[in-house]
């Protein structure tokens, strides 16, 4: 099976009558791992939530479709059945549905009615992945995302991620608060999942993550739009020189869009 492609054309988002996306195009393919970086508050997360259906993002035009299939038309539960998945990078915590139950209703949820998982085949799998996280078997029982540390949390999203096999996944911030072996451990789960059909955009502040997970794509994104795309080396020259020379090249002045929501 060919992988998927989730395109997206122009697109303008606005939060609260505000323009925050100004016209972003980007296509991800299966296969395909891209990585987006740009400064605080330039609409990185923005543009993660208008994918996954944010009611608050609104889109006031561009289009995004995933194989031909207007995304904007589904809600947020259709898109994710459509095989696109979202790592937040503020993962909310859900008090009274252990993360097991949430991971199964999730799962089955994708699978689709008739293809539910067993209650063995499931438990089955999630530990093999919790184990392959080197995650606590207990994390399983806990209430979602509730209390967990920093690192818990994103180790659950990639736990999450794992377990519902997206056909592409945008990991907001996946690597911000990780300790180097909790990001080595991260970027391993996303190595696994690379390669075939899976198609990923890492949104990310760091290079750091990028030492781990080597990218196909780089893209810089400011003021609402992505500004530049080149491969895995432009995130080595962001590193070492930061952004303004991008802002020369393109003669971008320097005005603060906002603070990072
Ligand atoms: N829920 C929100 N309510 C109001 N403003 C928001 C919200 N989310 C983001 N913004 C604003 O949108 C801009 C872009 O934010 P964001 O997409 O979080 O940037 P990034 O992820 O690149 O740091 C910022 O000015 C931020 O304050
Ligand atoms: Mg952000």
């Amino acid at each position: 099976m060919a992988g998927s492609t989730l395109t997206i054309k122009d697109l303008h988002v606005a939060i609260d009558g505000k323009e925050i996306l100004k016209g972003v195009n980007l296509e991800i393919k299966g296969g395909e791992i891209h990585a987006i970086m740009g400064p605080n508050g330039t609409g990185k997360s923005t543009l993660s939530s208008a994918i996954m259906g944010h009611p608050k993002y609104e889109v006031t035009s561009g289009t995004i479709t995933l194989d031909g299939q207007n995304v904007l038309e589904m809600e947020v539960d259709e898109r994710a059945r459509a095989g696109l998945f979202l790592a937040m990078q503020y993962p909310s915590e859900i008090n009274g549905v252990t993360n097991a139950d949430f991971l199964r209703s999730a799962l089955n949820s994708r699978l689709g009615e008739g293809n539910e998982i067993s209650l063995m085949k499931f438990i089955r799998k999630m530990d093999k992945q919790m184990e392959y996280l080197e995650m606590d078997l207990d994390m399983a029982q806990r209430y979602l995302n509730e209390g967990f540390s920093g690192g818990e949390k994103k180790r659950n999203e990639i736990l999450q991620l794992m377990m519902l096999e997206p056909k592409i996944a945008i990991l907001d911030e996946i690597d911000s608060g990780l300790d180097i072996d909790a990001l080595k451990v991260v970027s391993k789960g996303i190595n696994q999942m690379r390669g075939g059909d899976f198609g990923c955009l890492v949104i990310t502040h760091y290079q750091r993550l990028l030492n781990y997970i080597t990218p196909d794509h780089v893209h810089v994104m400011m003021q609402g739009r992505v500004v530049k795309s080149g491969g895995a080396e432009l995130a080595q020259r962001l590193e070492a020189e930061g952004y303004d020379w991008i802002k020369q090249e393109l003669g971008i002045e320097d005005e603060t869009v906002g603070q990072e929501a």
